[in-house]
């Protein structure tokens, strides 16, 4: 997500601002700004890309010790300068930056617009500074925040400053974090204490609801009822890098537990159109081509790695549930094969960054073809979602770590929306699309609930970390899961894996099989557990160790096995979900009991821009 910086004291705010920016950087984003108190005046700077680009733009003898900065990771409007925080009211008497999603911006942005106010980007961030202008004609600033933010829906971490009051710091926080460095006669606002803990280590946590009032010499809090709280100043004894990793040992394992939230954020303002009878249920970023949706006869999935995976799982939602043929393929495969796309293919391009050159190359071919090309990517306004004619996003915010997880996560929440849409085009019924869209919003609490079980997950992890093969099998909605679980073995802990069909191990891996060469299993209880179960007995026939992965309540599964995690029950098709957070946790656990860099795995990069 993007990075927040706000300055009060007495020094000048510059310096803070743009150190912070530095320190947010690792959050992931792609343009940012700054706005200093000047005189009566507000002035700003904004600038796309890196915040070297920003840096570049500001004359650092500019003066002011009131200020805000922001690097933005666009989920309303493209990447650009008009589209980059800081944004300011008609009156340039106002400027404000913004973390988070305001749901209701399009119906804000009708009134006001309806009041006169004009509108310079298209995010959703703008409509607040505009609110806040409209409501402080008749009321006083801070009433009129107070106001302006109940009026919000969505999520929001704000820093706002104005010309009116310049020796004021205001900021508010619903959904997104914001916090308060406490220091002597200045005081540091910021979305985590990185920016914070080199200035201070005295730090004030804004929660839901709440609007700091802040000055050089003090700062008031207020809560939703507009009461003002005391808050306890807490003492972070935290650096830098301990601080991005929000307490977790590394990168990975926090994106794992973002796994949840993940999911929450990609079916955010999208799923619950599947729970309502009116028309014909679509997310906001495939609208565009609606009517060519209807007229596709065939799906071809590209993508690579993890996200070619994520593309497997989508086959099997696809035609099950849409009744489109679906195919997919390895982006670096489609290129170069002599593929048999047409004007009624529909072509969809997954991608975590959005860069990956396969993938990009493979769409652009498409596209040479008449295909209609789509595309899920993580990354807003990367190459791929930008050449691709419609897209979902997935709004998992910056993927640090090299291995793909919360992006795994989130690609397989948006297929299932995908599935769902044309789906609904086709043969799905309301009631179908109701009961699986119901039962896909409770997977991210059944992901919490495996995340809470992971010591079991480490304690068998050190347990099987001394073998240097593994297969990994599943069968239908577990096998795209076998593959993935191969595939991140082998990228955090260099073992050597195999992902297979379970069906297909009689054919010849089999002969792999021994007490040194164990089996990880994908076994939920579905439509062909008792297939699985046969793979399992042929394996233990030959002596060969298994872990499985199996639901919850199945104790049956004991007397075969050497060791089971158990996952929550969930409809067969939404199994991947849970048992793709166990093979994630399992190679974490791995990795770091071989003592690997597992954020930084040796050979690997997080995008592979080359071919
Ligand atoms: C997955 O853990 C790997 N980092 C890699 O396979 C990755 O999924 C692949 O390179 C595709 O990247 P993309 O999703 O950004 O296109
Ligand atoms: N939704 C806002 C935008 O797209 C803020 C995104 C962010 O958190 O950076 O500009």
């Amino acid at each position: 997500m993007c990075g927040i910086v706000g300055y009060i004291g007495k020094r000048n705010a510059l310096p803070v601002l743009m150190d912070g920016l530095k320190r947010l950087e690792y959050r992931g984003y792609d343009s940012a700004g700054i706005s200093l108190v000047q005189k009566k005046r507000i002035k700003t700077w904004r600038a796309v890309g890196r915040v070297s680009e920003l840096e570049k733009k500001i004359n650092i003898e500019e003066m002011g010790n009131v200020g805000i900065a922001h690097t933005r990771w666009a989920t309303h409007g493209e990447p650009s300068e008009k589209n980059a925080h800081p944004h300011s009211d008609c009156g340039k008497n106002i400027s404000l930056v913004h973390n988070g999603i305001i749901e209701n911006y399009a119906e804000l942005k009708k009134l006001l617009s309806k009041k006169g106010h004009r509108f310079s980007s298209e995010t959703d961030t703008e409509v607040v500074v505009h609110l806040i202008e409209e409501l402080a004609k008749k009321k006083t600033f801070m009433e009129a925040l107070t106001e302006a933010v109940r009026l919000l829906e969505g999520t929001y971490g704000l820093a706002i400053i104005t010309s009116k009051e310049p020796g004021k710091l205001y900021c508010a926080r619903k959904g997104s974090p914001l916090i308060l460095g406490v220091g002597t006669d200045e005081f540091i606002v910021a979305s985590d204490a990185s920016a914070i803990v080199s200035h201070t280590k005295k730090i004030v946590y804004l929660e839901d609801g709440e609007i700091a009032e802040i000055s050089p010499d003090g700062f008031n809090i207020f809560n939703a009822k507009n009461h003002k709280t005391a808050k306890q100043i807490f003492e972070v004894n935290l650096t830098d890098e301990q601080v991005k990793k929000q307490g977790f040992p590394h990168f990975m394992l926090k994106e794992i537990f973002q796994q949840p939230d993940a999911v929450r954020n990609a079916l955010r303002g999208r799923v619950e159109k599947f729970l309502s009878e009116d028309g014909g249920p679509i997310p906001g970023g495939l609208l565009c081509v609606e009517k060519r949706l209807k007229k596709i006869r065939r799906i071809v999935i590209v993508a690579c790695g993890t996200s070619y995976y994520a593309g497997l799982a989508g086959k099997y939602l696809l035609e099950e549930f849409s009744g489109l043929p679906t195919e997919v393929e390895s982006a670096s495969e489609f290129r170069y094969r002599k593929n048999t796309i047409d004007e009624h293919t529909a072509v969809l391009a997954i991608s975590q960054s959005g860069e990956t050159a396969d993938t990009l190359e493979a769409i652009r071919e498409a596209k040479l073809k008449g295909a209609l090309t789509l595309g899920i990517v993580n990354t807003v306004g990367s190459t791929i979602a930008r050449e691709t004619d419609a897209g979902i996003y997935c709004h998992a915010g910056p993927e640090i770590g090299v291995a793909s997880t919360k992006a795994f996560s989130s690609q397989l929440s948006i297929l299932v929306l995908l599935t769902l849409t044309l789906g609904r085009q086709r043969r799905l019924s309301f009631s179908e699309s109701k009961a699986l869209a119901t039962e896909l919003q409770k997977i991210p609490e059944k992901i919490e609930a495996i995340l809470r079980d992971k010591n079991t997950i480490k304690k068998l992890a050190k347990k099987y970390a001394h073998f240097s093969d593994w297969l990994y099998l599943g069968r239908k909605y577990s096998f795209p899961i076998a593959l993935e679980g191969a595939l991140k073995i082998k990228e955090i802990s260099y073992v050597h894996a195999e992902g297979y069909a379970a069906g297909e191990m009689k054919h010849g891996p089999i002969a792999l099989i021994d007490e040194k060469f164990p089996s990880f299993f994908i076994a939920p209880t579905d439509s062909v557990y008792e297939k699985t179960m046969s793979g399992m007995q042929e394996v233990k026939a030959r002596k060969g160790k298994i872990l499985a992965v199996a639901t919850a309540g199945n104790k049956k599964i004991k007397d075969l096995v050497d060791d089971v995690v158990y996952i929550p029950a969930a409809p067969e098709a939404f199994s991947s979900f849970l048992s793709a957070t166990v093979t994630h946790l399992f190679a974490y656990y791995v990795g770091t009991a071989k003592g690997y860099d597992v954020d930084r795995p040796r050979n690997l990069a997080k995008s592979v821009t080359v071919e």
